[in-house]
């Protein structure tokens, strides 16, 4: 190696013969040198490691050009089926588990702080606000879920006023934006008590899978991937001087817990759904027809980064 150590890691071509590799190796001096003269550092650092990872990966695993081609042809599909209500590009990366990698980079573990996970293509700005002990479902089906809470600091001082946003899908899987209309459901958002503590009815989550109709959908049914998520309720939690919080709570129990299409679970945030049967009191004496859920999400944020 003659780039001072900066390959990803030594190319594996076991049969190719010295001459091939020198070749080899000799484009990727000429394609890094050709980024040398860029101003911006962080620019240069960026294509410089792109291009060594990049090469890396053609010369180990020795691509061949119709398999090239499809690789083009598949990013090219992407991109059509990618519009203002479609982000397949977001899917491929969550799918790979780039996007839990982002998470786990970007929001480094803090004493206890509430861990994060992945926002998800669904969440929408300027939910509806509702009160303490509100309902987000706004007639979307499923079975009524009590949620109840608290938001901290992570010595346990009580957080007044922080914003939570939640949004889930219905029973049948959907969230409200996968429908046609403008209809809203199964969102909203709503600030803390002065002791920090928060209530409101959802829905108990149900799986659901990522839309898997396009090329990344083709992709996992040709790898023998699930397309499924598990069991999630979508948390945004935000407040001043506060490390803004996006997470999930899972459902214990749920099959899909170890086979989340996105890599989004971890073992913190999955939380006691207890069922209550029919005729059990809720709460708040709201009447609720047949079984509903209750569960507990103690949230703790961190500080800012840097603070
Ligand atoms: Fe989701």
């Amino acid at each position: 190696m003659s780039d001072n150590g900066t390959s990803p890691q030594p190319v594996d071509s076991p049969g190719v013969p010295a001459e091939q590799r020198a070749r080899e190796e000799q484009l990727v001096q000429t394609v890094l040198a050709s980024f040398e003269n860029a101003t911006d550092e962080r620019l240069k650092l960026v294509m410089q490691a792109l291009v060594r990872h990049l090469h890396a990966f053609l010369r180990e695993i020795r691509v061949s050009e119709e398999e090239w081609a499809a690789a083009i042809a598949f990013l090219t599909d992407t991109g059509h089926i990618t519009d203002e209500r479609r982000q397949e590009f977001v899917l491929l990366s969550d799918v790979l588990g780039a996007s839990m990698q982002m998470i786990s980079i970007n929001n480094e573990a803090y004493a206890n702080a509430t861990e994060a996970t992945v926002l998800g293509p669904f969440f929408v700005e300027g939910a509806p606000e509702i009160e303490q002990g509100g309902d987000i479902s706004a007639g979307a089906v499923g079975e009524p879920c009590w949620v109840e809470g608290s938001v901290t600091d992570t010595e346990g001082n009580p957080i007044a006023g922080a914003l939570i946003e939640v949004w889930e899908a219905d029973d049948d899987g959907f969230y409200d934006v996968q429908y046609d209309g403008e209809h809203t459901a199964a969102r909203g958002r709503l600030h803390t008590a002065d002791d920090g503590s928060f209530r409101f009815w959802a829905l108990t989550p149900t799986p659901y899978p990522i839309p898997h109709d396009g090329p990344v959908g083709r992709m996992l049914q040709a790898t023998g991937r699930s397309p499924m998520r598990a069991s999630h309720l979508h948390f945004l939690v935000s407040a001043p001087g506060r490390r803004t919080l996006i997470t999930h709570i899972f459902v214990r129990g749920d099959e899909l817990l170890d086979s989340d299409a996105v890599f989004g679970v971890k073992d913190s945030l999955v939380k006691d759904f207890e069922r209550q049967p029919a005729g059990t009191p809720t709460p708040d004496g709201r009447t609720v027809d047949g079984t509903w859920s209750r569960v507990r999400f103690d949230i703790v944020l961190a500080p800012p980064p840097m603070s």
